[in-house]
Parts: C-alpha cells; sequence; structure tokens
C-alpha cells in the first residue's frame, strides 16, 4: 500500500469493547469478522489509521469517561475514537432503526416474523435516532479525515452518513460496505417514506460500494432503480443526481491462520473429544448467533424430521449446536430464542438425547464443534456471506459435507461443493439435503471437503481489504475500480 496512504474506518461496532476488571479497565477484541478483518490493515497503517465507533455498552461510556481511551492507541497501534452517543437516540439508531427496520428490510424478513408494515413510530425513531446518529458518525469522519484521506463506512446502520460527508465535502473519497445480504427493494416497501429513499441516496454518496457477493449487488442495483438512479449493469456503476458510484463484490474470506491456532489449544482440543466420544452415529453441528435470518429453528425441525423417518438414524445421529444469543434488547429476538428452545425440546422429546443445545457465546467451544462434524448445517433464508460456512471446512478433521442453503452469501464461492438446500423455508427439502450429505460416500466426501477447504483457505481478510483500497485509490484518481464487475 502506497505510504501517503491515510483511511478513516468507520463503523458502529469497534476492534475492542471495555470490560470493567476489579479497579480498573481491561479491553475485549470485537466480536465478529468484520472487525477481525479490518483491525489488522489498520494495524499495518498505524498512525495513517483512524477508527471511529460508536462506544456501544454502559461500561465503554464509563470507561470513556474516566478516560481508558486515552490508553488505547498504545494498544491498538493506530487510533481510535469511540463517539458517547446518549442512551435514547442510540436506541432509536441502534435497535428500532438498524436493527428492526433496516436488517429486517435487507433480508426480506418481514413475512418470517409477521410484520406487517410500520408507521409513525418508526418514522421517529428514524428521524431522531438514524439520522442524527449517521450525522454525528459523519461530523467525527470530516474532522478527522484530510481531503485526501479514504473514508470507509461499514454496514447498514451507516447508510445516510456517506451522504452527509459528501454534501459537505465534495471531493472526499468514500467507500461503503454492506457487511449484509441486499434483498431488493421489495424489503424496502414496508418502511415508511421517505426512509427507502434516504438508504439508498445516502449510500450513493459513496464512490465505490461494496456488498460480498453479486446478489446482493444485483438487489442493491434494483434499489438504486426504484428510486429513479440511472443504473448501468455493464460497467457496474450508478449515476445519480450527476455522480457516478461504482458498485462491486468483495467476498470476505475467514483466517484459516488464526483459526488453526486456536484449533490447536487443548480447551478446543478437549471439547472435540468431549463431542467425538458422545456416540459412534453422525454428527450434525452448527453454530451461530441466535438470529431469525439464520433459520434455526427450521434447521432443528428438519432434523427431526430425518429421525422421523430414518431408523437407522434415530438413536444413533447426533444434533450439536453452539449458539450465542444476540440482540436480545428486542423481543423479535428474545422470541426467537425461546422458540428455538421449545423446538429442541420437543425434539428431544420425540428422539431423546438426539440435540444438545449451547446458548452461550464459547468460541472454543464452537470450533471444538466444527472439528468433528460430519454435516455442517448452514441453511440461512438470507446471510451476507456467512463466515461459519468457510471456518467448518478450514478446521474439520472429517471430511465432514456442508449443507447449504442457497441465501447464504457463501453460496456463490461454495455451493457446488455443498449438499444443496433448495428451499430453506422448506422443512423436506432440508431433511433430504441432511440425509443426503450423512449417507454420502467417503470418497465424494473427501473430494468435496478438498475443495471446500481449498476455497476457504484460498484468500486471506488482508487481500479481501486491500482490494476495496485499491479500487479505491484509482477511483480517487478518476479511474474504474480495478475489480470487474459483477456478472448481472
Ligand atoms: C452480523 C452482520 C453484520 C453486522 C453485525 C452487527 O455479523 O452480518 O452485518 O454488522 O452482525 O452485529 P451487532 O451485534 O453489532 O448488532
Amino acid at each position: 500500500m502506497d505510504e501517503n496512504l491515510s483511511v478513516v474506518l468507520v463503523s458502529n461496532r469497534g476492534p475492542i469493547s471495555f470490560r470493567e476488571e476489579g479497579d480498573h479497565y481491561g479491553i475485549s477484541r470485537g466480536a465478529g469478522g468484520m472487525a477481525g478483518a479490518l483491525d489488522p490493515v489498520a494495524r499495518r497503517l498505524g498512525d495513517r489509521a483512524t477508527w471511529i465507533a460508536a462506544a456501544t455498552s454502559e461500561t465503554d461510556k464509563e470507561a470513556l469517561e474516566e478516560g481508558a481511551a486515552d490508553r488505547l492507541e498504545e494498544e491498538l497501534g493506530y487510533s481510535l475514537h469511540l463517539l458517547d452517543l446518549d442512551h435514547d437516540v442510540y436506541s432509536r439508531y441502534y435497535d428500532d432503526s438498524s436493527n428492526r427496520m433496516l436488517w429486517f428490510a435487507v433480508h426480506c424478513l418481514w413475512d418470517e416474523l409477521g410484520i406487517k408494515d410500520f408507521g409513525e413510530h418508526e418514522l421517529r425513531a428514524w428521524t431522531t435516532g438514524y439520522e442524527p446518529v449517521n450525522a454525528r458518525f459523519a461530523e467525527a469522519a470530516l474532522s478527522l479525515a484530510e481531503p485526501e484521506t479514504l473514508v470507509l463506512f461499514q454496514d447498514y446502520h451507516l447508510t445516510m452518513a456517506p451522504g452527509f460527508v459528501r454534501r459537505a465535502r465534495p471531493q472526499q473519497t468514500i467507500f461503503h460496505f454492506t457487511h449484509s445480504s441486499w434483498c431488493g427493494p421489495e424489503g424496502f416497501e414496508r418502511l415508511p417514506d421517505p426512509i427507502p429513499r434516504n438508504v439508498v441516496e445516502g449510500m450513493l454518496g459513496a464512490d465505490l460500494i461494496g456488498f460480498h457477493v453479486t446478489p446482493w449487488v444485483q438487489g442493491f442495483l434494483r434499489s438504486c432503480e426504484s428510486i429513479g438512479a440511472e443504473v448501468d449493469r455493464a460497467s457496474g456503476s450508478v449515476l445519480h443526481e450527476g455522480r457516478r458510484s461504482w458498485v462491486r463484490a468483495y467476498p470476505i474470506p475467514t483466517d484459516p491462520t488464526d483459526l488453526k491456532e486456536r484449533a490447536q489449544s487443548e480447551a478446543v482440543r478437549n471439547w472435540a473429544k468431549g463431542f467425538r466420544s458422545g456416540g459412534e452415529g453422525p454428527l450434525v453441528v452448527r453454530a451461530d448467533r441466535t438470529e431469525p435470518s439464520k433459520n434455526i429453528v427450521r434447521g432443528f425441525q428438519a432434523f427431526g424430521r430425518l429421525l422421523d423417518k430414518r431408523d437407522d438414524l434415530r438413536g444413533n445421529a447426533r444434533f450439536i449446536a453452539c449458539l450465542y444469543a444476540s440482540r436480545h434488547s428486542m423481543p423479535e429476538y428474545r422470541r426467537y430464542t425461546e422458540n428455538i428452545e421449545a423446538t429442541v425440546e420437543k425434539v428431544n422429546r420425540e428422539h431423546p438425547d438426539s440435540v444438545e443445545l449451547f446458548l452461550e457465546d464459547n468460541y472454543d467451544r464452537a470450533i471444538g464443534a466444527l472439528l468433528e462434524y460430519d454435516a455442517l448445517l448452514v441453511n440461512p433464508i438470507m446471510d451476507g456471506m456467512n463466515l461459519v460456512s468457510k471456518e467448518g471446512p478450514a478446521v474439520n478433521t472429517r471430511d465432514g459435507a456442508l449443507v447449504l442453503s442457497k441465501g447464504a452469501g457463501s453460496f456463490e464461492e461454495l455451493g457446488d461443493a455443498a449438499v444443496t438446500i433448495e428451499d430453506s423455508l422448506d422443512i423436506e427439502s432440508t431433511a433430504e439435503a441432511l440425509g443426503r450429505a450423512i449417507d454420502m460416500p467417503s470418497a465424494e466426501r473427501a473430494r468435496r471437503a478438498g475443495v471446500l477447504r481449498d476455497r476457504a483457505e484460498g484468500r486471506t481478510p488482508a487481500q479481501w481489504i486491500e482490494t476495496q483500497i485499491d479500487d479505491l485509490v484509482r477511483v480517487q484518481s478518476g479511474d474504474e475500480p480495478h475489480t470487474p464487475a459483477c456478472d448481472l
């Protein structure tokens, strides 16, 4: 990377969070693929990188007040600016707007959750939560970026911020990356005006707009058309209000080096041994956040259905689910977790001890389960990428099969070597796919596992972000991005 390059990264959740440790504050590394992928690049850039994020918990805020953030630069190797946002405003931005409206919109989850439409309450959350917080992030970016600095906004929490920066400083080079799926304008139809237009126009404030895979690029381009922007599919660009934005797919890889190292640890190996010694039969595994888009309930129902139909698997096949609760400030998520527990109870009533459900975050345990699966179930309705479908094949020791639905972003890269779930909403079709994975002859399993492993290990997160930065530098100097347009 060019030695004059400077970068401002902007995301809702930052690379670390604070935790209380007696009379001082310790830090925990942020969970999730995004922070893990961006952090090494920020480190490499050192004092040429600045990361702006929200203080997402009360502990973060207290730590900020007590000056704990001043020591962060030394620890991280780059500077981190945490924004202290009013609790209620933050909740309207994060819970009501980002996670309820936008998350459900980009995954087209309305029917799944039985949400009909939105009204005044949501519109207020938008104008008094989402908009002002996006404006705060934009102001912070403007104050920390030089005119030639590349500003990289991350995800659906920050769709309006690029537009705010563009208006304030037209020459700034801006990137926006969406880590989730983007199902298209139909997902936004239930949101009140002017939200759908605000979102798309805000993102079009960026020079370059990234998604993980082609279907989400396609969905976004259709959203652009729905607000009257001019889309050129051949060049992968959108013309709106006299400006051109490029739209590209950058599929995020996993980091097999870190993962494999962790897989060697005693804690992981003990979990793996324990799981393996639990029985001789085939082992189905899943590892997820408790998230409606992950389609966890239907996964258990499908497993139950498989056992109903197959004498040879009853009392023999096991399902280990390593889940962790997420976004429990929202009723839809709390209800979803309850539904998961009730479904597992039902399957276990009908097929005793067939499902082992873990509901706390324990990374070592999840890796332990990934080492041992015979079939890894990844059946989201829609998912930006789904890193588990790459992490599993990278560490699994049994030539396990990957059972993958078409709604996973990773289907584009891994689908031909996976066992396909034709319709993730259909329990029979999911049960059938699980059966096919379990029955697959060992030579074929080994062949496919090899292909999956090679693909999972093909690229590194550092290469992923560097490609984006290279493209952005080209766009800054008036050229097209190096990465070709998606084949739409
Ligand atoms: C998932 C999504 C990301 C999102 C993240 C936020 O990983 O794929 O798009 O940024 O969740 O999760 P949070 O826990 O911060 O709500």
